[in-house]
């Protein structure tokens, strides 16, 4: 028996955002953005679309695609960033808005890394035969982060602009800001018998890198968030974003092969990799590390920015509805993230 994928779907927020358009809100510029990062555009939420909302509506698309209804679903892991509140997880908000009943969900927080973990997680909850069926999301509102306290002046829905001061301390951020889009992503997984089916997962983490990626509020302070901390930034993301990128380059490659010898195959095997969209340029060195073809390899971080979890299941789900995989294809998950954690994940579609 092996865990394969039913079924799968992705849902984006609902206003595309360009890179001219935060010109309005931070001194950036699309030339920039799209050579450091090659991202273009990205979507944000419209006031009031929680991580859970789009969860759902990714959800709903998974299990459509899976032939499914909602109470077939008999298990949710939900891996998000930025969830609705601090707590509760946003697993169960799905869970009550899909209509699943009182089914068990689990929040997992492995950031970039979430959806590789959540397959994991999942596969061995089909193995202890926990569930028959389960629903497996990745989500995040990253829009809810950011510094500027209007987001129609980025939509363009309104006259306001930001102050001097608002722009000065919206600037401070550009390196992390420009990055992000909200998005879900989901997958229906389940146990089949036959040669399809996930093969093999490598995961790691390392706490010494916790502080190059996270965000400096929360409940080791008194109270977890203050005035003072707002003013001083300190509910957006910090980020040593060539750290992160020097650890990646190194840290990504490696992975890979350890997931291939853990299965007794090579690079040659691999029909496609779906890495986590970070930043393309990161992506074309793991690549040319790996030494894989361009028509081995799927981005798409030139649409949509970083998605944190979301990222994966979209790459799968928009390869699979283009024909871009076949039955029989070995499929290979990749990302590192806030943790830091990283691994590897093999399908054979
Ligand atoms: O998914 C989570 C994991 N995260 C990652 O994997 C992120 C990995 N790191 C990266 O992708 C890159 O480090 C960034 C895209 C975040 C930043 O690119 P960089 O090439 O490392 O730029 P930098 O932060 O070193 O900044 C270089 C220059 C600075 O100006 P000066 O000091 O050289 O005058 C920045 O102020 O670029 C400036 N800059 C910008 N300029 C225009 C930084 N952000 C922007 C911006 N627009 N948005």
């Amino acid at each position: 028996m092996a865990t394969t994928v039913m079924g799968s779907g992705f849902a984006l927020g609902e206003h595309e955002v360009t890179n001219e358009a935060l010109k309005r809100v931070c001194d950036t510029s699309d030339e920039w953005i799209k050579e450091r990062t090659g991202i273009a555009t990205r979507y944000y939420v419209a006031d009031g679309t929680s991580t859970s909302d789009l969860g759902v509506r990714a959800s709903q698309a998974a299990i459509a695609d899976a032939g499914l209804t909602a109470s077939d679903i008999d298990y949710v892991v939900f891996a998000t960033m930025t969830p609705d509140y601090y707590f509760p997880g946003s697993g169960a908000l799905l869970q009550t808005k899909l209509g699943l009943g009182k089914v068990p969900t689990l929040d997992i927080r492995q950031q970039c890394t979430g959806f590789i973990y959540g397959l994991q997680v999942a596969d061995a909850l089909l193995r202890a035969k926990a569930a028959k069926r389960v629903l497996l999301v990745g989500a995040e509102v990253h829009s809810g982060f950011m510094p500027w306290r209007d987001h129609g002046m980025v939509f363009g829905t309104t006259d306001a602009r930001p102050t001097a001061a608002e722009y000065e301390f919206n600037t401070r951020y550009r390196d992390r800001t420009v990055l992000f889009g909200d998005a879900a992503g989901a997958v229906v997984l389940t146990s089949s018998e036959g040669p399809r089916g996930l093969l093999d997962v490598v995961l790691h983490s390392d706490g010494q890198y916790a502080e190059k990626l996270y965000v400096p509020s929360g409940f080791k302070f008194r109270p977890y968030i203050t005035e003072e901390m707002i003013k001083e930034g300190r509910h957006i993301p910090e980020m040593d974003g060539q750290r992160v990128f020097r650890v990646a380059v190194s840290k990504l490659p490696e992975v890979v092969h350890e997931v291939l010898d853990k299965s007794g195959l090579k690079l040659e095997d691999i029909s496609l990799l779906l890495a986590h969209q970070a930043n393309l340029r990161l992506n074309e060195a793991v690549q040319k590390a790996l030494g894989l073809p361009d028509d081995k390899v799927y981005n798409n971080i030139q649409k949509y920015g970083n998605t944190t979890a979301a990222t994966i299941p979209i790459l799968y789900d928009e390869c699979k509805k283009a024909g871009r995989i076949k039955p029989g294809d070995l499929i290979c998950f990749l990302a590192l993230g806030a943790g830091f954690h990283w691994g590897a994940a093999l399908l054979r579609a």
